[in-house]
């Protein structure tokens, strides 16, 4: 129980290559799966801190003064990314090629202005410049870079701008306990995660096709989360999934274990993981380009 075993069976491509979302282009995750993944992504995972939308606007407003009428966030997911928009846009629209994220998506919409659809990132069923903002926050990984920028330069009007962001690997150190427990979190990141290089390399492979562009890094995730709850964000990766599958001891048991490992850095017995609290910090990065 105490040392999970290495992630022997699993290639570090497969495990490596969805971690950062769960459907490739080719949207080749079973859909059972797919479902699962989408569930606990709409439950656990941090939406975004409003600094970043700030950010995006205030380098929008450099050279276009709105208002806006049309902001497209590809790879939506659940809405985390599309529902920071809604104050600056008269419309918005989520695209994401999984139908259980879109779905996820719809239903818990409360933005009149909002709309969730269907759509690939080397399609976006967008007019050609009809958009004043592109934005995809943790997924431009999974497009076809090449295909992703090309419908990106084509719908922007000129002077839109696209940002793209994503969030790294969990930190710990705003707690008490925070080494012991970035120690759990790294070691499981790996067993059960596998790698994930777009994290793992702080984004420093993303470059925008625009000569007017700028990198962020000052911007982090701050969220609060019970230890059940923070098992319940390896539930969001389809690592989690695959370790089980090759790990068939773990089968059904391996939330459990989960929470063993971060509840024993506590010293409290008696508070239950639903009620022990641990802060999270995920940090930012976010890319600005602009179109000529
Ligand atoms: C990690 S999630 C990010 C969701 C949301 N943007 C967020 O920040 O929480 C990545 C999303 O990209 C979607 N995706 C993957 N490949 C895609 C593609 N080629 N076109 C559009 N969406 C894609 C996945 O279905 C998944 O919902």
């Amino acid at each position: 129980m105490d040392n999970l075993p290495s992630i022997h069976g699993i290639s570090a491509k497969k495990v490596g290559s969805d971690i950062m979302g769960p459907f490739d282009s080719n949207n080749t995750i079973a859909e059972g799966l797919e479902i699962q993944i989408s569930d606990a992504y709409y439950k656990f995972r941090p939406s975004y801190p409003t600094a970043v939308v700030e950010r995006i606007i205030t380098f929008l407003g450099h050279k276009s003064s709105g208002p806006y009428n049309l902001a497209v966030d590809v790879g939506c997911g659940s809405g985390q990314s599309t529902r920071l928009l809604c104050d600056h846009f008269e419309k918005v629209i989520g695209y994401d090629v999984s139908e259980s994220q879109v779905q996820y998506a719809v239903e818990s919409n409360h933005s009149t202005n909002i709309e969730y659809k269907l759509g690939s990132a080397e399609n976006i069923p967008v007019a050609d410049s009809t958009v004043d903002l592109v934005t995809s926050a943790t997924a431009s990984n999974w497009f076809d870079e090449q295909h992703f920028y090309n419908e990106v330069d084509r719908i922007l009007k000129p002077n839109g701008c696209v940002a793209i962001y994503g969030y790294a690997h969990a930190l710990f150190h705003m707690n008490i306990h925070g080494k012991r427990l970035q120690n759990v979190f790294d070691e499981l990141k790996y067993k059960i995660s596998g790698e994930y290089g777009t994290a793992e390399s702080h984004y420093g492979e993303i470059k925008l096709p625009y000569a007017e562009s700028e990198r962020v890094d000052t911007i982090s995730i701050e969220r609060d989360y019970t230890v059940a709850d923070f098992a319940g964000f390896f539930k969001s990766r389809p690592g989690y999934y695959a370790y089980q599958d090759n790990n068939p001891q773990y089968r059904g048991t391996l939330d459990n274990l989960l929470v063993q490992k971060f509840m024993s850095v506590f010293d409290d017995v008696n508070t239950p993981p639903e009620k022990t609290v641990m802060h999270v910090t995920f940090p930012l990065y976010l890319f600005l380009g602009r179109k000529l």
